[in-house]
């Protein structure tokens, strides 16, 4: 008897012991669980914006669920999915298509009490989207056409210039955005006849790129010299993104431009991606925006963590951003323009990257 009640305790006790170290493995001591929905490794900027929302969110004692779609919609979705059923309690997503495929998962993140962060990219058509963090995109489009203005000097001079325009993915709002704000400056110099688009693709639609893809962006650039400058010259590409810069070079250099007598028209892009700032210093692109990745990940983060204290996030804007079902209450940060004048202190400096980095 006394042996068995013994044995009894023996049990309990470890019975005991095994469930309270099973609870404390599964909550990790975590303050709560944040699922991290990243478009694609691709680019490296999506790579440093989950690392460093990664990294963030576990300082703060998070655990977290980073996933990459490699920009096909269908592993997006089945990703979030995934991560509402390990029950997390914030998705934290930069939507590769942000028209389709989310509207259902939202509400069934929204009906297990999951809130929802759009990162850099707008979530379209979800009353479930509760922050946007994101930069002034309008802004980063009038950087790019600012530049042009400023590099061509069509301010001063006479003209005519060619120019050849660039806008990015139609899935994604942020292209509509890069590309109204760069036009509001150029719009007016095509008008007037300063700025000659030869190919006479003025519109969003016809200087789009699907998934932002370089290679896609090469090919419509190669189309466009052979078409339209076999005896002209093209003075500047409107870029929205570093990617299809490289794809517009790669067809450039193809028909000799960068050399003493054909030198490279001006270039812009966006997002200082280390191949791109290595071809601003080959004096190949001229310009790109950037956006501090490290600045927006922690503004996710903040936003995030206020939403599981039950308290309001910090936002800068409550008007622009409509998404067809709402205006989503966002904070925009500020991008900056960058090129060979001051790429060391913005992005050196910074510790944004490494003088070794860029083979220095
Ligand atoms: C946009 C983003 C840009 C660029 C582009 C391609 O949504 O705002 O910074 O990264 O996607 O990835």
């Amino acid at each position: 008897m006394k042996r068995k009640s013994f044995t009894l305790f023996l049990l309990i006790v470890l019975v005991v012991a095994l469930t309270g170290c099973g609870v404390k493995e599964t909550s990790g001591e975590s303050k709560g669980f944040i699922g991290i929905s990243m478009p694609t490794k691709s680019s490296e900027r999506w790579v440093n914006d989950g690392q460093n929302m990664k990294k963030l969110f576990e300082e703060l004692g998070y655990k977290t669920d980073l996933q990459y779609a490699e920009d096909i919609i269908e592993n997006q979705t089945a990703q979030i999915e995934n991560m509402i059923t390990k029950g997390v309690d914030v998705l934290v997503i930069a939507p590769i298509d942000d028209r389709s495929g989310l509207t259902s998962v939202l509400e069934r993140a929204h009906k297990r009490g999951i809130k929802v962060i759009s990162y850099d990219r707008l979530i379209q058509h979800s009353k479930y989207v509760d922050y946007y963090a994101t930069f002034d995109n309008f802004k980063v489009g009038v950087l790019q056409g600012t530049y042009i203005e400023e590099k061509l000097g069509l301010k001063e001079k006479e003209g005519p210039f060619n120019i050849e325009i660039f806008a990015g993915s139609p899935d994604d709002n942020n292209a509509y955005f890069f590309f109204d704000g760069a036009m509001s400056i150029l719009e007016p110099y095509i008008e007037s006849g300063k700025l000659v688009v030869r190919s006479n693709q003025t519109k969003f639609n016809q200087g789009a790129t699907l998934r932002w893809d370089g290679a896609l962006a090469q090919s419509r650039m190669d189309n466009l010299l052979s078409a339209y400058y076999s005896s002209e010259r093209v003075d500047a590409v409107l870029s929205p993104y570093d990617g299809i810069s490289i794809g517009i070079i790669s067809s450039l250099r193809g028909v000799g431009y960068g050399s003493e007598d054909k030198p490279m028209p001006v270039i812009t892009g966006q997002d200082a991606e280390l191949a791109s700032i290595k071809s601003i210093i080959n004096k190949r692109q001229t310009q790109t925006v950037f956006k501090d990745t490290r600045e927006l990940a922690k503004k996710a983060v903040e936003m995030a963590d206020a939403l599981l204290n039950g308290e309001k996030a910090e936002v800068n804007d409550t008007k622009t951003y409509n998404n067809g079902k709402k205006i989503v209450p966002a904070f925009l940060l500020n991008p900056v323009s960058v090129d060979i004048t001051n790429y060391e202190s913005v992005l050196v400096d910074s510790g944004y990257y490494t003088k070794e980095q860029l083979g220095q």
